[in-house]
């Protein structure tokens, strides 16, 4: 039976003609996410008919090699399986291979004509959109070399109806605020800031959009989101996987760098903003930049009181022993980074002020869970008892992942001759209401990226105000003689201190 919910929501945007152009093409992210989502969005006709996809790697190989490698991954990684041979025979034309390192000439000339070639071939019309799927070391070269092959057409050349040229960038973008801007000056040296577009995957994810549309197209909450009635918010980014074979990436970021920077900051940001003037993307892009210069900067001494460390020991996953951080491929057996960060923080604005949100985000902990809680003010005047001695507070969860949905605690009555209150949940969940087929957060930012809507991506004062306050963080860190964090049972939720960091303001965690 068709789901009256479904209608009008068929994909109806489509990009216009272009050429992506992966660099990085032989690495784990092109065949795990950006192909599976490239070809996805064939299936979803989202693709523009000129449309071609060229990797670039320094490794020499066939056009054939590489297709057959990608196809390999989109059979393995795609949300749709099995592969439908048609289709696919037909996406593969337009994939191609460039090989070359990323210092040399000649790998820009060479792709040059290629792109060249394709516009006569594939239709492309000289748009062009570069996605850096590398390690930050590499965006240098990579921009010089586009830059010096006249690869790059200026931004007003669009504005007049002229092909556009955009660069997508992958996190991490740097490791602190320095770093973050010599990155933003190098991509700067050659693009305007309207081409570029910096990924953070968490706001492709449809459960995050929707924190926009469940805030703003609904009168009912909004009224309460405020200090006036929350009490304090929760955000939990929980995973249950370790580091899972990237230790030396690990090592240099921790899950501070890897998550909370950006991720759990991007959540932030979309519970704490102020409505938008519109949904043009300067102006949600303004409110969340003004949510990051409200947060309360934390003074040296102050990092100890409010962020908590830890870091996995041995424990039980799922059912599995599991080994220890530190006994992890490529990680130093006396390793002191953290795979679990929880934070109190403040969002010094008019409508926060005093409100503290507590953030959580680590690795092989007890359950996958992402989930943002607003927990509102207990009523004013209890006229009823409850056996444990209180009433709970109303709690509003928006779960990101997985289980997506939103739901909504409050006290009843319990039927029977006593008036017993109970605590229960209306549950709303996105794969009853509409399906599980939703696009994954990759075809989403290609497509927005390739039809240059910036909306949701970061911009640059976004994310040198996110590593402006944590730099802050690392400052403290460093002042305190960088003393090892607190180890956790993995499987557990964390370290005990972090149930400290709660238990001091008279609240805990919830367990979700
Ligand atoms: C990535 C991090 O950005 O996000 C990973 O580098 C993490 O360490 C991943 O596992 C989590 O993404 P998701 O979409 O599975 O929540």
């Amino acid at each position: 039976m068709s789901n009256p919910l479904r209608k009008g929501l068929v994909e109806e945007r489509t990009a216009a003609a272009c050429a992506v152009v992966i660099f990085g093409a032989s690495g784990d992210l092109t065949r795990r996410k950006l192909m599976p989502a490239l070809y996805n969005m064939a299936i979803s006709r989202s693709l523009p008919s000129g449309f071609a996809v060229v990797g670039v790697a320094r490794r020499e190989k066939s056009h054939d090699a590489f297709r057959a490698e990608m196809k390999e991954g989109v059979s393995k990684f795609s949300r749709r399986k099995p592969i439908d041979s048609t289709l696919w025979e037909d996406f593969e034309r337009g994939i191609s291979y460039v090989a070359g390192t990323f210092e040399a000439k000649e790998t820009y000339e060479r792709l040059r004509e290629h792109l060249e070639q394709l516009d006569k071939e594939r239709g492309t019309l000289q748009n062009r959109l570069f996605y850096l799927a590398v390690p930050p070391s590499e965006f240098r070269a990579i921009v010089t070399g586009l830059q010096g092959a006249n690869l790059v057409q200026p931004a007003s050349r669009e504005r007049e109806g002229g092909p556009f040229s955009r660069i997508v960038i992958e996190k991490p973008f740097g490791h602190d605020l320095e770093s973050a801007r010599e990155l933003n000056d190098t991509i700067g040296s050659t693009f305007d800031e309207s081409q570029a577009f910096r990924i953070d995957h968490y706001l492709g994810k449809e459960t995050v959009q929707n924190l926009l549309v469940f805030r703003f197209a609904n009168s009912l909450f909004e009224p309460m989101w405020n200090r006036e009635h929350v009490d304090h918010v929760q955000i939990t980014v929980a995973e249950e996987i370790g580091v899972e074979g990237r230790g030396k990436f690990y090592e240099q970021t921790g899950v501070t760098k890897d998550i909370v920077e950006n991720h759990l900051m991007q959540l932030l940001c979309l519970t704490a903003m102020e409505p938008p003037i519109s949904l043009a993307a300067d102006a949600v892009r303004d409110e969340k930049v003004k949510v990051l210069k409200s947060l309360r900067r934390m003074e040296r001494g102050l990092v100890q009181q409010n962020v908590i460390r830890g870091q996995y020991a041995r424990g039980i996953v799922r059912g599995d022993e599991v080994p220890a951080y530190r006994e992890e491929p490529d990680v130093a057996k006396d390793s002191r980074v953290e795979t679990y960060v929880a934070m109190r923080m403040f969002v010094d604005n008019w409508r926060w002020g005093g409100v503290p949100f507590y953030v959580r985000a680590g690795k092989r902990l007890a359950k996958r869970v992402t989930e943002i809680a607003i927990q509102f003010k207990t009523v004013p005047h209890k006229l009823f008892s409850a056996p444990d001695g209180g009433i709970t507070p109303n709690v509003l969860t928006m779960r990101i992942q997985p289980d997506e949905g939103i739901a909504l605690r409050f006290i009843t009555k319990e039927p029977g001759q006593h008036t017993v209150l109970r605590d229960v949940a209306m549950d709303f969940r996105y794969g009853t209401a509409f399906g599980s087929n939703t696009p994954e957060a990759y075809e989403r930012l290609l497509l927005d990226a390739m039809r240059g809507d910036a909306t949701l991506f970061t911009r640059r004062d976004e994310v040198e105000e996110q590593w402006s306050y944590m730099d802050a963080v690392f400052d403290g860190w460093r002042a305190e003689a960088n003393a090892p964090p607190p180890l956790y049972g993995s499987g557990s939720w964390g370290p005990e201190q972090a149930d400290d960091l709660l238990a001091r303001d008279g609240r805990r965690w919830r367990k979700p």
